[in-house]
């Protein structure tokens, strides 16, 4: 899979890197926010909101059902919503660009309203399987027309007329796939339960609360939860503060702990609980990460980090943690390539299905240039070179996905030679600040 026009980008080792990283907003808040605001009645205001390209395309294909979305400046938006059950059905097909979340979580919120709409999106988004949320939904009374078994894009979604609630337990541990369900349950009548046997980010859950669903969760089991919705519900627009993004926080995170000497500080980020897995994995393994002045904003917890550079080493991270750094293990397989010692990182199954197969992807990068490492069945273990151990030279293919890309722009910050990712466009689907906000702490990211 590669872009038509691809930017290539070259790191080397840096200096060490200092300063204060303001990284842009939550990428599963900012999705959540747009797309509750659409549904809800009357106006909602957003600030800090992620102005990114996966964004951006949530924007448009809400736009396409007819909501209203205005933006009075970078981050500030304002939604007046149709209400839960009133969306149109759009006129031209939905291009989700690069955005799974964006994508899925829609497919759920049109679900049990009896409007049909086409879903397509890039190369990357066309591989990925809509199956697991299309299929759950169909408990709904939804029909779709997807692309072979596993229901890929273009793929078009007939929603539910009258459709009724639901109890199913979800197999997979997705928050996409639980908050499609949510979404859905919103204009279905009676009581929807939901049970995760694994705890998944609860953004959704938070954030229909506070739009005032009659929502309600309960422990399932030693380590799952129930949800409960009452449909058909009515949402009423609200103001949404959306804090500073953990899973981009990450790649600066990772880069002061591995570059010599550097020392940098990282305000205001998002400390969800299940969020916050890489945090924990990178302190285990000796990371200098200090966190200050934990507040609540915008009903999340967040915090202020301090990290300074670290000989870090090798540990065992456990499947359990998984749902609480999904999108944080590439980061983390370069941080584990710069320890002493093994890091096996187990579970990771559902690394197989994001923007790219980030197993393969991860894996490849990392024998480009130098780092031994093993999978075995959805286990990654990585043989730790130590902090000045990483040969590097690779040119690492990001089959367009950016967190690939960001990873292994990382890894160049503080390996012998430069590392190469064959294109970094795609970054802008998250963090299209990312370039600048790297130089402003002192990497060097050069064109070859
Ligand atoms: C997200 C959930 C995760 C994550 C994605 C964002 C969300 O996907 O990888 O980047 O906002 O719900 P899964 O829920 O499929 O694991």
């Amino acid at each position: 899979m590669h872009n038509a026009n691809p930017a290539p980008l070259r790191a080397r080792r840096a200096a060490p890197l200092t300063g204060t990283a303001q990284i842009p907003g939550d990428k599963s808040i900012s999705q959540r926010a747009l797309i509750l605001g659409a549904l809800a009645n009357g106006e909602t205001r957003i600030t800090g909101l992620l102005e990114s390209g996966d964004v951006h395309s949530t924007a448009g294909a809400l736009r396409g059902f007819g909501a209203t979305l205005t933006q009075d400046g970078p981050g500030s938006w304002r939604v007046t919503g149709l209400g839960v059950g009133n969306w149109k059905s759009p006129s031209a097909e939905l291009d989700f660009g690069n955005s799974g979340t964006g994508s899925r979580l829609v497919m759920g919120a049109m679900a049990t309203t009896p409007i049909s709409a086409i879903f397509t999106g890039d190369a990357s988004l066309k591989s990925r399987p809509m199956a697991r949320v299309v299929a759950p939904l169909m408990a709904f009374g939804v029909t779709y027309e997807g692309q072979g078994e596993k229901a890929l894009m273009p793929l078009t979604l007939h929603g539910a007329k009258d459709a009724k609630a639901i109890e199913k337990v979800i197999e997979v541990a997705s928050a996409q796939v639980k908050s499609a369900l949510l979404l859905a349950a919103l204009n279905a009548r009676g009581t929807t339960k939901l049970t995760q046997t694994t705890l998944t980010r609860d953004h959704s859950e938070k954030m229909l609360a506070a739009f005032g669903a009659k929502i309600s969760v309960e422990p399932h089991g030693a380590a799952g939860e129930t949800i409960t919705l009452e449909g058909p519900a009515k949402l009423t627009g609200c103001t949404v503060e959306v804090p500073r993004d953990p899973s981009s926080a990450a790649f600066a995170l990772v880069a002061a702990l591995i570059v010599p000497g550097s020392h940098i500080q990282i305000p205001a980020i998002l400390l969800n609980p299940r969020r916050t897995g890489l945090i924990q994995t990178l302190v285990e393994m000796g990371g200098q990460i200090k966190v200050t002045n934990r507040r609540v904003s915008g009903g999340e917890e967040i915090g202020d980090l301090v990290v300074r550079h670290s000989q870090l080493k090798g540990i065992e991270v456990p499947p359990e943690r998984a749902p609480s750094m999904i999108d944080e293990y590439p980061i983390l397989a370069v941080a584990a390539s710069f320890a002493t010692g093994r890091t096996a990182m187990r579970g990771l199954e559902e690394l197989r299905v994001k923007e790219s197969d980030r197993l393969e992807a991860v894996a490849h990068g990392l024998k480009l240039n130098g780092v031994p490492y093993t999978i075995e069945h959805d286990d990654l273990i990585v043989d730790g070179q130590g902090q000045d151990g990483v040969k590097g030279g690779g040119t690492v293919p990001t089959h367009m996905d950016h967190r690939i890309a960001m990873s292994f722009l990382t890894m160049g910050m503080a390996s012998q030679t430069p590392v190469m990712v064959d294109d970094v466009t795609m970054i802008a689907t998250s963090f299209p600040e990312y370039q600048d906000l790297m130089r402003g702490l002192g990497a060097v990211l050069e064109a070859p």
